[in-house]
């Protein structure tokens, strides 16, 4: 018997970027949130952050766990009686994955499984996935993807989101009575408005908005743009990027639909429209209110020219549809950055 008999949803990676928002909206939205994360990539000051923000007058419930650790993970399924999964915690760098593939396949398909073994063991059916638009096949035409693309990935943390993917598929076919909903992020990028919570990258960050929102404090020396002579309307890439908030309402409105008996199902989440580099590093230089320094560079080894969602599927199925703009992405990250310009660990 668990020692909690509240129902609460088991929240892995919780205290990481998208993790700790969607934490923050579930609390606001009335629901009881346990989180677990093995802090491999984040802290737990977001989490008292969430606290702050929320009201919360007891602290929130979290277990420094590693998914790869099945006998620890097995303790906080005992402890909690959990209606639903949502599950965030990876390894997610792009570039590192090429280095390091067997610590991706180990950490991310290991944690999955260990993960879907226990929701069998205690009868918990209901689980969110954090996906990714990298499962999908490129497209030199760059034509938007439907969730009925074609699939392929091109590096090994691609190849792990793929086979998470498949496993969780499997598991619902193989087993009555589970709802898994696949949420295939574009670009994730924002922050809380409140301006305290945000993305913290560790080191030199990969992705490009927390790299030029680095650069427009003064942390980092000039935005490297990563090719101009893409076939885009001013030559540089040209993606799908969405507000970490929309992301994190989105998964609330996923949760909400796993009580629906729908099965398997696999949602894009992104705006539909997307923007060049160079915009973005405009859009950036507007909300921090000076001129961001940049230099063209080679392009990055396997990006293409765009990538961007048909976002028709989530909007009539989940009701979902991006509210915040650019200009809200961009004015969000800046006070976060402002107000944090050492991350989380001032
Ligand atoms: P993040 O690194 O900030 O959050 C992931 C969290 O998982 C971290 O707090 C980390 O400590 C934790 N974690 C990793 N391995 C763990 C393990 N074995 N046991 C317990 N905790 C573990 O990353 P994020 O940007 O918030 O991404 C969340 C999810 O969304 C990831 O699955 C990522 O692949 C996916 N995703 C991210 C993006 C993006 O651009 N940020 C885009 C598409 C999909
Ligand atoms: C965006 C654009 C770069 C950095 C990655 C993952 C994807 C998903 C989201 C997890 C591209 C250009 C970038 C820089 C630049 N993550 N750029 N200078 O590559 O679209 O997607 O994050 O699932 O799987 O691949 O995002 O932010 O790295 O790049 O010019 O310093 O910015 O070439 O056109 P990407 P990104």
């Amino acid at each position: 018997m668990p020692t909690s008999c509240t129902s609460h949803v088991l929240v892995t990676g919780g205290s990481g970027f998208i993790g700790s928002h969607t934490v923050l909206e579930l609390i606001n939205q009335g629901h009881k949130v346990v989180v677990v994360d093995n802090l491999s990539n984040s802290c737990e000051e977001p989490l008292r952050r969430i606290e702050k923000l929320t009201g919360l007058n007891e602290s929130l419930p979290f277990h420094n766990v590693d998914l790869a650790n099945i006998d620890d993970l097995r303790a906080v399924f005992k402890q909690y009686n959990f209606s639903s999964v949502i599950h965030f915690a990876a390894l997610k760098a792009v570039g590192e994955s090429v280095h390091v593939p067997l610590a991706y396949y180990r950490n991310n398909i290991t944690g999955t499984l260990n993960l879907m073994d226990l929701m069998i063991e205690f009868g918990v059916k209901d689980i969110v996935f954090s996906s990714s638009a990298t499962v999908y096949k490129s497209d030199p035409d760059g034509r938007p993807f439907r969730e009925d693309s074609e699939l392929g990935c091109t590096s090994p943390y691609g190849r792990t989101k793929l086979y998470m993917e498949s496993i969780i598929r499997d598991v619902v076919g193989a087993e009555s009575g589970w709802n898994a909903i696949m949420l295939r992020y574009f670009n994730p990028t924002g922050a809380h408005e409140s301006g305290a919570m945000g993305e913290d990258p560790r080191q030199i960050p990969n992705n490009l908005m927390p790299y030029v929102s680095q650069v427009a404090i003064g942390k980092l020396d000039n935005v490297h743009v990563f090719g101009n002579d893409y076939n885009t309307r001013d030559g540089t890439g040209v993606r799908d990027y969405i507000h970490v908030m929309d992301l994190a309402e989105a998964h609330v409105i996923a949760l909400e639909r796993l009580t629906g008996n729908h099965g398997y199902e696999v949602f894009n989440l992104g705006s539909g429209a997307g923007q060049s580099v160079l915009e973005m590093i405009d859009a950036m230089s507007i909300a921090c209110g000076h001129k961001i320094p940049y230099v063209i560079d080679p392009r990055r080894s396997g990006d293409i020219d765009t990538i961007v969602c048909d976002p028709k599927k989530a909007n009539e199925v989940l009701g979902f549809k991006v509210s915040r703009d650019l200009t809200k992405m961009c004015t969000d990250l800046w006070r976060w950055q402002v107000a944090n310009p050492e991350g989380y660990n001032q």
